[in-house]
């Protein structure tokens, strides 16, 4: 009898026993010494929630929208690179385990499985993420190809213009597929089942790129590939060509600061960016970084209700699920919880992790005397156990010369208080006495 799987915990132990370690090892690190990525996960556990008692708990619901799109539960799957090296036809399979469970899959630009065969498995609209490469061209030509497949939100990756270095890849020499050196086979052969699929299918390489992208070399090492082909030039201004040629949903990911939030804010009143997307892309960029969780509040506080928010990293149960939304997050990204499902058990093992998280998250919302996720807000937190915006005073307290030099400085408009959903009464939403 197979054990079975409880939490995300159990997911990624079976994963990690069953996939190569060198793509084991890549979801699973952060750059450098590992610290965002650690306190990522770390700064939950500090969060109280407030247990109440004697609620009715009847009609629970956990729909949600996500970017004006209805969402079963409030949780996409985040993009990550080389899911299909998790296992075979990866991107494919959590596409199709996201669309059965109602929530929104994102392919990343660094997938196996390309747009079009993505497309070609799924009926639901999935999102496209898009990083900015030199070849303009070929980033032209990306969007339109998310276009035709009739991807219903493109996610602008602004958080990796450089690879941040995570120490693991550059040991285990990640390349993709996995070069034939000894190390690799002795791993591989203790990997039978991984070894099976990738046999059954010729997805094997960056899906996206080979065959479309010009004068592209070294493909297979991603290190190697993102210094020879990303922009280090990308800048504000690009985000308005990328909306124009586009034209649908745009959602901005990668902040982490109130000014940058202020920068995407802005974005969004001239119609240009519909979310933006709190995340530190999982601890595996700027090591020192803060958690996404504690960011959040600041940047809820800064752009109000001008912008939706989302938020990744870090995500692994349902309680940091609801967490994030207490804090004003609209939904949530899962990238390494949604990995290691894979990892363990394809299909079935997305569709596991998607389960627990939408139980938990179930579960949680009950415990805390509420019934519809949409109405969860930090009074179901315990006071002195969460992050608080950064005061406006500390801000403005920069010297002159550096508030300047920052793009969208506007010290005055970072305390904006965060807005609630029209016709929302928070205190409606609570049982009476709460
Ligand atoms: C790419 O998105 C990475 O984080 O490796």
């Amino acid at each position: 009898m197979p054990k079975p799987i409880t939490c995300i915990e159990d997911l990624r132990l079976l994963a990690r026993r069953r996939v190569p370690r060198m793509f084991y090892d890549y979801a699973d690190s952060g750059a450098w010494t590992e610290s965002t990525y650690r306190a990522n996960e770390a700064d939950f556990t500090r969060i109280k929630l407030r247990q109440r008692v004697a609620v009715d708990m009847t009609d629970r619901s956990l729909g949600s929208t996500m970017v004006g799109q209805k969402v079963a539960l409030p949780i996409a799957l985040a993009p990550t690179g080389l899911t299909g090296m998790q296992h075979a036809d990866g991107e494919i399979l959590a596409a199709r385990a996201a669309e059965k469970a109602g929530v929104p899959f994102t392919l990343s630009t660094m997938s196996i499985c390309s747009i079009e065969d993505v497309a070609a498995h799924t009926t639901a609209p999935f999102w496209f993420q898009l990083y900015v490469m030199r070849d303009r061209d070929f980033i032209g030509k990306l969007i339109d190809r998310a276009k035709a497949a009739r991807c219903s939100a493109l996610v602008l990756t602004l958080d990796l213009q450089i690879l941040g270095q995570r120490h693991k890849d550059v040991v285990n020499g990640l390349s993709t597929p996995p070069k034939p050196t000894f190390a690799n086979l002795v791993n591989l052969a203790t990997k039978p089942r991984w070894c099976l699929g990738m046999l059954g299918t010729k997805r094997r390489s960056f899906g996206n790129i080979v065959g479309h992208a010009a004068n592209v070399s070294n493909v297979s090492s991603l290190s190697a590939w993102t210094a020879e082909q990303f922009d280090p030039k990308l800048s504000w201004d690009d985000v308005r060509w990328i909306k124009d040629r586009w034209g649908g949903k745009l959602i901005i990911k990668g902040i982490l600061d109130p000014e940058d939030a202020e920068q995407a804010a802005r974005l969004a009143d001239s119609g240009i960016a519909d979310a933006l997307v709190v995340s530190n892309h999982g601890g595996r960029q700027l090591d020192g970084a803060v958690s996404s969780i504690e960011a959040l509040p600041a940047i809820v506080a800064a752009v109000g209700d001008r912008i939706e928010v989302l938020m990744d990293g870090g995500i692994r149960s349902g309680q940091d699920v609801i967490k994030a939304l207490a804090l004003g997050a609209r939904g949530v990204f899962i990238g390494r919880a949604f990995l290691y499902g894979l990892g363990a058990l394809g299909e079935a093992g997305v569709t596991a992790c998607i389960d627990v998280l939408r139980k938990e998250l179930d579960v949680t919302m009950a415990l805390c005397g509420l019934r519809d996720v949409t109405r969860v807000d930090r009074r179901i937190l315990v006071e002195g156990t969460y992050p608080q915006a950064a005061s406006a005073a500390a801000f403005e307290s920069l010297p002159a010369s550096l508030q300047g030099s920052l793009p969208g400085s506007s010290p005055g408009s970072t305390q904006r208080p965060a807005q609630r959903t029209p016709g929302y009464d928070p205190l409606a939403a609570l049982p009476a006495g709460h």
